[in-house]
Formats: structure tokens, sequence, C-alpha cells
């Protein structure tokens, strides 16, 4: 079970990890944002460390500053489901030299026939407090069903009356597994996933496995445009996406000018274009001597040239080429440089 929510948790600390590191610099004090005077907010060491076994910090708030990774629209995307053996998460915050009011404006569960809204430890609004000091979100689960139910969180910082902090209102939308383990006689028969019966006659999972008899797999990050988590890290997609994480789009009309298809029959298009399939260019007098569309009305030139088209210069006798030509890209120095969207030496590869 502690195996289980270590797990969890590492792949929680993960996802905070891979911007939060270059923050809490844990050598140098004066690096430490719990030593400079502004407002920080951050999940602490003592409770990460149960939650993970590691010795670090989680930090949101640094320096006055929300850290932009919460603020990215896919954050709450890749975080994992909290498993119902975490039933709160402790915080700290504090103000520093400066005045801030708090207000955990959005306190909500979406589903509320499993999880009770959210709870917090401490009075919905107030002043931070100057010195760090610790608040619980207590996930109360009601105890007589299972699932995974989305909850919301909103917190509004301001610095003065009226002068919310830049990047809050936060809108955080997380989920929180409840599962009622209630004993089962049957347990020894019921447990799916390798799941085994223990002397409370409750089914443990196995890793990548949750729900009362460990029949729900864990995919991280979420399988995402409605995609199945069928077993541990493995999404069945429906029709139209592909990709591990059914992340990626199939379309049925290829992309053009280095465009990318990133959703059913959608078109992320290079710079310089645009359209359904990025059939249309931004530069409507083309642009000349072998320039690339890449804004509006604005080529990248090839060497010796320049001019919004390219039009200024002259082709030099070429020191240099490729001696395959470049399928998509441009000829540089002997290698080609790939259009986006392309790779390879020849640059006749598409990236996904
Ligand atoms: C979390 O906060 C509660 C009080 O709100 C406290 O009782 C508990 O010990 C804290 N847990 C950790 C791991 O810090
Ligand atoms: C258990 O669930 C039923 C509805 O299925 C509800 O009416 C009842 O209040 C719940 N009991 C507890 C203790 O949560
Ligand atoms: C995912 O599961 C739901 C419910 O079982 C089903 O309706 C849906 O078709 C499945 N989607 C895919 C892509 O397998």
């Amino acid at each position: 079970m502690l195996l289980k929510i270590i797990a969890m948790l590492k792949l929680l600390v993960f996802a905070f990890l891979l911007t939060v590191t270059r923050v809490s610099s844990r050598n140098d004090p004066k690096n430490d944002p719990r030593n400079n005077g502004d407002l920080a907010l951050w999940i602490d060491e003592k409770q990460v460390k149960m939650f993970s076994g590691m010795s670090m910090e989680i930090y949101a708030i640094v320096n006055g500053n929300v850290l932009p990774y919460i603020l990215d629209p896919n954050f709450e995307k890749y975080l994992p489901v909290i498993p119902s053996e975490v039933s709160y998460v402790n915080f700290t915050w504090k103000a520093g030299m400066k005045k801030y009011y708090y207000n955990f404006d959005r306190l909500q569960s979406f589903d509320e026939s499993i999880l009770e809204a959210p709870v917090i430890s401490i009075k919905t609004k107030g002043r931070v407090p100057k010195r760090p000091k610790e608040f619980s979100i207590l996930l109360p689960c009601l105890g007589n069903s299972s699932g995974v139910a989305p909850f919301g969180i909103g917190l509004l910082i301001e610095s003065r009356k009226g002068k919310p902090l830049n990047g809050t209102p936060l809108r955080l939308k997380l989920r929180k597994e409840c599962s009622q383990r209630n004993p089962d006689p049957e347990c020894d028969k019921k447990c799916a996933n390798q799941g085994w019966c223990n002397n409370e006659k409750i089914c443990q999972c196995s890793e990548g496995y949750m729900g009362q008899y460990c029949q729900t797999a864990l995919c991280y990050p979420q399988c995402m445009n409605g995609g199945n988590c069928t077993s541990p890290g493995i999404c069945s997609c429906p029709p139209g996406f592909q990709g591990r994480h059914c992340e990626g789009g199939i379309c049925g009309e290829k992309c053009l000018n280095g465009g990318k298809c990133v959703q059913k029959d959608t078109c992320e298009c290079s710079k310089g274009y645009y359209g359904p399939h990025c059939e249309y260019s931004k530069c409507i007098i083309p642009c000349l001597n072998g320039g690339k569309c890449r804004g509006i009305n604005k080529c990248r030139c090839p060497q010796g040239f320049r001019g919004d088209h390219c039009e200024i210069g002259k082709a030099k006798p070429h020191r240099s080429s490729c001696k395959l030509a470049c399928k998509h890209g441009t000829c540089v120095d002997n290698t080609c440089v790939c259009d986006p969207g392309w790779y390879g030496r020849l640059c006749h590869h598409m990236t996904m």
C-alpha cells in the first residue's frame, strides 16, 4: 500500500520537478525562496517526503510570482489522480515584507456522489501570514462510493485590495480517487490485475492499478482526446487519434508546408502558413530566391539575400552544395537545414 502511494506521488512530484528544481537551489541560502522577502507558496519538505521519499519542496509561487508551469493550460492534464490513500495535502506560505490578501473563491467537487467539496483548514479569506505557516486542503471522500472525482480549487491573491497578483485567480482542476475499500469475504476471487487479498479481506493492488478490486488501470500522463486507459500506461485511442497518450491526430488530408497534425483533422501550421491544411502562404508577394515564408509578408532568406521578400542580393556561385537535393529544406554549407516539421539528412522525414 505504502509503496503504491510512493509510486503515485513520485509521478506527481516529477511533474512539478520538471520546472521547479531550478528554483529550489538548496545550497545557496540567498536562492532559497523561503528567505527572500516576497510571497511564496509551497508544499513543504516533510509533506513531500512523506508522500514520495524525496527531500524537496514543491513551489507554486516564488518571490511574488506564480510559476509559469502552474499556468500552463496543460498542467492539469498531466497530473495523475490523487490516490485514495492520500486524503489531504499540506501547503506552506508566507507573505514576507509585503501585504497580501487571499481568497479561496472556489472549493468545488465536480462529482458530489463521490467526493465532498474540498475543505481548507484556515478561513477561506484573509491575509497571507508574514512568516511561513502551514494549511491543509482536505479531500473528503463520501465513504460509501468509489470512483474518481474531479475537483476544483480557486485561489485569488491580491497585493492591494483590487489588484490581483499576476496569474491569479489560480484555477486548478485535479482528480481524486475515492474507493470504498470495504472488506469483502470474496476478495480472493475478485481482486483483479494481480491484486491480492489481505488479512482484512481488502484488495491490495499491484502498481499501476486502483479501485476496490484493482480494476482501474492508471495512465500517466492521462489518455487524451477521449482515449481509455486499458492497462498501466496503455491508452486505447478513439478513431482519429494516435500516439502513446492519444495526443496526436490523424489528418485525413496531409498538412502542407511543414504543418503538423495535432488533432483529428486539425493542422498546426508552421509560421508563414495558414488554412485548414496550411495551404495558404502569409506572403502575398512570394518569397524570391529560395526564401521561405515566415510571417505576414516576411521571408526568411537564404545566405546572400535580404529584404522582406529576399529581393535584395544576388546569387553567388555556390561554394558548396548538397549532393542530393534537400526535400523539405534549404541547403546551407553542404547540409540540409530542414523546414519546420521535417527532419533527416535530406529533410525527407516528417516529425509527428
Ligand atoms: C498537515 O497539517 C495538519 C494540520 O492541518 C497536521 O496535523 C499534519 O501533521 C500535517 N502533516 C504533515 C505531513 O506535515
Ligand atoms: C451512502 O449512499 C447513499 C446513496 O447511495 C446515501 O443516501 C447515504 O447517505 C450514504 N451514506 C453515507 C454514510 O455516506
Ligand atoms: C472508452 O470506454 C467507454 C466506456 O466503456 C466507451 O464508451 C468508449 O467507446 C471507449 N473509447 C475507446 C476509444 O475505446
